[in-house]
């Protein structure tokens, strides 16, 4: 799947579809640099499940769940962590894949800790706009 944006809500959109498709269990590597709109594109895909409460990032509190949706959903943000171990203590590891949806901020950061069948979605700068790439890994 490949999404052309001109703006927000645009990205807003491409991810209210994609969460029409997701899975419990499913986990979701969002990719892109500083501002690219790995959170707004989260953003979307919890509209897109339903979630009501508001959806902000979750760099400081590394992961963020929200329960009011279709399905658990689980936004989780690595900028923050130094080593892949801190993904241990702060329970992530073990919980990735399991019940609900997980979106993944600056998963490439540690590239060895997601599940085989994630999928990448790639978001990048193109003028004004993004493209959105949605992949199986
Ligand atoms: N399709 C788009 N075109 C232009 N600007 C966008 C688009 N989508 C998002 N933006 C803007 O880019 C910024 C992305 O921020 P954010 O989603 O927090 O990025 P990230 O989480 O990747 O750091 C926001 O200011 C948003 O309004
Ligand atoms: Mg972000």
């Amino acid at each position: 799947m490949k999404f052309h944006c001109v703006d927000a809500a645009a990205l807003h959109q491409a991810g209210e579809q994609l969460a029409a498709s997701l899975c419990a269990g499913d986990v979701v590597l969002l990719e892109g640099g500083l501002g690219a709109g790995k959170t707004t594109f989260a953003q979307g895909i919890a509209r897109g499940l339903g979630v009501t409460e508001a959806v902000t990032s979750p760099t400081y509190a590394i992961v963020n769940e929200y329960m009011s949706g279709r399905l658990p959903l689980f936004h989780v943000d690595v900028y923050r962590l130094e080593a892949a171990d801190e993904l241990v203590s702060a329970g992530i590891a073990e919980l990735v894949g399991e019940s609900g949806v997980w979106l993944v901020e600056w998963a490439s950061r540690f590239p060895g800790a997601w599940p085989e069948s994630s999928l990448e979605v790639r978001i990048r700068e193109v003028g004004e706009g993004r493209v959105v790439e949605v992949l199986g890994r």
